[in-house]
């Protein structure tokens, strides 16, 4: 090799390590996934690609950007789709994932027939994108553990043509893949931690689920983004604090933990004096992180303890004296406005837009239209109204994602 070309692949080496480095100190792994896809898109300049995470023996479509069909592809419906492909050989990815083989296809409408897998083209028809050459990578970890498939689509030449994937991006995207791998399998233990403690938490009270949470945790995440977009917050500093909220706000009610099965599933309407008791929850819950030793602690209290606050002031457990009166080892003061930390305000509507939308042991769902009026008129009442600005603004998101979590699966 030339001294040029060395230096080069010295620096693209560097690159690789300096981004793996990143990857292990994001926590949730959709962030994880995101930044994946974007490295390894800007490594093989590819306009388009996507991620389907190994679950269950399928795979299971994850995560995807496409730079011609949408820009933002951090706030995008796209982003909850839901959908598996089965490992075997006749799909791309499929085949990837059986085999381990790197697949590198110059043109997708122009497989061989000779190839066991082959194209499947409803995609492009759907959204009239064109699928012209892609690169189809097995995400492997540690001892060859198979994690998912990652598919790049569309090399670009200079020109913005769709043009076969270099020699160098053959090298350079599975090397950081396999690195990436292990930051992924980290994203998903994280989350299926947090799935365990909410159910430890809630597995006495069966309206709550996990897909409950994974709600709670997508529509906080995605109503702080449009929040902090509005306001003009900082790029890095926004996608810090988004994949902080995701999992801080699925913990929002692991409080729940201390109150006894006789309130938490009485099938009725809870006396003042069961609901004293249940408005404890919250305390509760900031208890579990008041050690306080990370973000994430620091994020997850302040959502526990604050997500039953009310904007124009009133919730608790700030305001209710049989809490306050209390000699307690975490501080509540009577909270209103932006007292309330704007993580707690963004989880108490999305928090109560899906209890409504949910049966619970006490009631049933509400029809959509009677929960968006209720939410319009608690603007500026019992919620921030940039937070239901943000919430309205996004809300064909919402919708998607209400659609991909419907069930108790995670
Ligand atoms: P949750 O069921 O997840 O409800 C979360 C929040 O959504 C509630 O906070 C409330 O703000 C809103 N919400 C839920 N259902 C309704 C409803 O039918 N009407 C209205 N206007 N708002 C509703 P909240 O009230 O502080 O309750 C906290 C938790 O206490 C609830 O979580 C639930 O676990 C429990 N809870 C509250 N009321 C009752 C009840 O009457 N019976 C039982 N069994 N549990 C209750
Ligand atoms: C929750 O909002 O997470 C609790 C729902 C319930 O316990 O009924
Ligand atoms: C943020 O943490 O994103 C902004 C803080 C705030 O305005 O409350
Ligand atoms: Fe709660
Ligand atoms: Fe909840």
């Amino acid at each position: 090799m030339k001294w040029e070309n060395d230096n080069l692949s010295n620096d693209i080496a560097v690159s690789i390590l300096q981004n793996t480095e990143k990857l292990h100190r994001l926590k949730d792994v959709n962030t994880i996934l995101d930044r994946i896809l974007t490295e390894s898109r800007k490594l093989a300049n590819a306009d388009a690609g996507s991620i389907f995470l190994l679950q269950d023996d399928e795979l299971k479509f994850s995560y995807v950007h496409n730079d011609t069909l949408f820009t933002k592809a951090e706030s995008s419906v796209e982003l909850y789709s839901s959908f598996t492909v089965p490992v075997n050989e006749r799909s791309i990815v499929g085949y990837t994932a059986k085999t381990g083989k790197i697949i590198d296809i110059a043109d997708a409408y122009d497989i061989p027939d000779n190839l066991p897998y082959s194209f499947e083209p409803s995609y492009d028809r759907k959204t009239g994108y064109k699928t012209t050459s892609m690169l189809s990578i097995p995400l492997k970890s540690f001892d060859n553990r198979m994690v998912g498939v990652m598919q790049l689509i569309n090399a670009k030449n200079e020109q913005r043509q769709a043009v076969p994937f270099s020699k160098e991006s053959l090298i350079y995207v599975p090397l950081f893949a396999n690195n990436a791998s292990v930051a992924i399998e980290h994203g998903v233990m994280t989350r299926e931690l947090i799935l365990r403690m909410v159910k430890m938490a809630e597995l006495r009270d069966p309206s709550e689920t996990g897909a409950h949470v994974q709600r709670v945790g997508a529509y906080s995440a995605e109503i702080y983004q449009k929040w902090a977009s509005n306001r003009k917050l900082d790029n890095g500093h926004i996608r810090h604090n988004k994949d902080l909220i995701r999992l801080a706000a699925m913990l929002h009610d692991v409080g729940k933990v201390g109150i006894s099965d006789t309130i938490l599933k009485k099938p009725s309407r809870l006396t003042e004096q069961e609901f004293d008791i249940m408005k404890w929850h919250t305390v509760f819950g900031a208890r579990l992180f008041s050690n306080n030793t990370s973000d994430l602690d620091q994020m997850s209290l302040d959502i526990a303890l604050n997500h039953h606050e009310k904007w124009g002031g009133a919730g608790y457990p700030g305001h209710v004296s049989h809490i306050t009166g209390e000699n307690l080892d975490i501080c509540v003061t009577p909270k209103k406005k932006e007292e309330i930390p704007i993580t707690a305000r963004i989880t108490a509507l999305a928090d109560v837009f899906d209890a409504l939308a949910s049966k619970r042991s006490y009631k049933d769902p509400w029809p959509e239209e009677r929960i968006l009026s209720v939410i319009d008129e608690e603007s500026g009442r019992h919620f921030d109204p940039e937070v239901v600005e943000a919430f309205f603004q996004i809300f064909d998101i919402i919708k998607a994602i209400q659609d991909k979590y419907n069930s108790d699966q995670v």
